[in-house]
């Protein structure tokens, strides 16, 4: 059985306490119910040591990490460092880092492989924009991503990640794919995952839908047979509303 996995970005949102106050929050709504699916929040940086002590049900992720495993590079966060913060997960390839930070499918690659080889689980992110689907290119962009970004990993270190297709037309824009739309491209992410590595790896693989995710939308976007969660933005910031997501399973 696939794992069914809520994720909450929560992107630069945020100060410490209130930050606090979500994981609290989502903490005790997760512990109250018994969930069908696995809850994740990735808080900043600078919230992730506070926040694990705060949290039991709930696991943490950070969003990013650098390529590199110490040494001089002012201003970056290892694997290790999060690691040794509490994080267990670690989200890359985000549109907003691929296109603001320029982080090509190549550097992905590194930061994937060093965040395995320090039992750190990606969530890789994967999605085209408006243009590329629209000139129907998306299926080469999302097969380029994660042929080059998922390159040379061994079935072991396969297995430890997690898929987020989030189009970028959908992200904080309010304009959700629709479950069809959702599905197709889940279920090519699935074979092309069959093709890289294993048919057995691919049905295993958690591949979560983002983008305009909310609890109106979430239980016909789950129906759909590849889609297994979500990494949720806006909506991971109302413990309420990110709640309302998991329980739509
Ligand atoms: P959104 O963001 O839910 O606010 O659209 C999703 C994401 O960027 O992960």
């Amino acid at each position: 059985m696939r794992k069914k996995i809520v994720a909450g970005n929560w992107k630069m949102n945020t100060l410490l306490k209130d930050g606090m106050e979500l994981a609290q929050a989502v903490e005790k709504l997760t512990s109250e119910k018994s969930n069908q699916a696995l809850v994740i929040i990735a808080p900043p940086f600078t919230h992730l040591s506070k926040v694990r002590e705060l949290i039991d049900h709930v696991k943490l992720s950070a969003q990013n990490c650098a390529s590199e495993a110490s040494g001089a590079y002012t201003g970056e966060v290892s694997p290790e460092m999060l690691v040794s913060a509490g994080a267990e997960y670690v989200i890359l390839g985000h549109s907003e880092r691929r296109s603001y930070y320029k982080e090509e499918n190549e550097l992905l690659n590194k930061k994937v492989k060093l965040a395995l080889s320090k039992r750190l689980k990606p969530i890789y992110c994967c999605g085209e924009v408006l243009e590329e689907r629209e000139s129907g290119r998306l299926f080469d962009v999302v097969r380029a991503q994660l042929e080059v970004g998922l390159k040379d990993l061994s079935e072991q270190e396969i297995d430890q990640v997690v898929i987020a297709y989030e189009p970028v037309w959908a992200i904080g824009t309010g304009v959700v794919a629709s479950p069809d739309q959702a599905q197709e491209m889940h279920k090519f992410i699935r074979d092309l995952l069959g093709e890289l590595f294993s048919k057995q790896v691919a049905e295993h693989m958690s591949i979560l839908y983002g983008g305009s995710c909310k609890p109106s939308n979430a239980e016909e976007l789950f129906a759909n047979p590849d889609v297994d969660g979500g990494l949720i933005g806006g909506a991971s910031l109302v413990a309420e509303d990110f709640m309302a997501i998991v329980n739509a399973f």
